[in-house]
């Protein structure tokens, strides 16, 4: 059975993030494979220490990142699988740095310092990023313009270009009136979840079920 792989880099468990991680997998599961959704703020890691085991010369290793920490086994599930997701809050203009350094440790194996940096990975995944974030959409658009251009630079090289997914304008707190919240109106972004949130699950599970429909059995 095909297999896709789900990273959620938020560190909430059964927020937006996770939530649109779960769309999609449903729209895996709805066609006909399988899903594992893995929270990353749960894994034991590091970014890239830069031992370059992966690139020595006839080395057991090469292509492959060896260090040993929690996300080992999960690197060589993501070998194993035929789809990857990672998805992200964006965090200070960026993805969160967990999701940086778990981007590293992924990638930095399956490119070689070679004309053309050909990638080595075992396969050539199908790929998608689910972003999410406060903003909207056109302040996305002015604010990040190459964002996630650059935060999918390395995913490109090594593996196919990914499918985008995005949920703009998310509801951050449980409560707004708890916090000290003077940038967004609470209404507004309840309406916003309740009216527009649902269609962004909807398109987290449309891609889930076509990136599996893609895959040529
Ligand atoms: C530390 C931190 C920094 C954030 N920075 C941004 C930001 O730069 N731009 C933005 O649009 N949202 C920002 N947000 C909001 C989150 O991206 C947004 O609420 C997201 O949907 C949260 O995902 P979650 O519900 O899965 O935790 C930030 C949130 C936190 C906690």
């Amino acid at each position: 059975m095909k297999k896709v792989i789900i990273i959620n880099g938020s560190p909430r468990k059964n927020r937006n993030t996770r939530k649109m991680c779960e769309s999609f997998a449903q729209g895996v599961i709805k066609a006909g494979a399988e899903a594992e959704i893995i929270n990353l703020y749960d894994v034991d890691f590091k970014g890239c220490r830069s031992c370059f085991a992966c690139k020595l010369k006839d080395g057991k290793n090469f292509g492959r990142c060896a260090y040993p920490d929690g996300l080992l086994p999960i690197l060589d599930k993501i070998s194993a699988a035929d789809g990857l997701v990672v998805a992200s809050p964006i965090y200070c203009s960026d993805v969160t740095g967990v999701t940086r350094c778990f981007i590293e440790r992924l990638t930095f194996p399956f490119f070689e310092y070679k004309e053309g940096y050909p990638s080595i990975a075992p396969k050539r995944l199908k790929t998608a990023m689910i972003y999410t974030m406060n903003i909207s959409e056109t302040l996305s658009n002015q604010m990040y313009p190459d964002l996630y251009d650059k935060t999918e630079f390395m995913i490109t090289t090594v593996f196919e270009k990914p499918v985008r997914i995005f949920a703009y304008d998310t509801y951050q707190f449980d409560d707004y009136d708890k916090y000290v919240v003077e940038t967004f109106d609470k209404n507004k972004k309840l309406k916003h979840k309740d009216e527009q949130f649902p269609k962004d699950l909807q398109k987290a599970f449309e891609a889930g079920k076509n990136m599996i429909e893609s895959i040529s059995f």
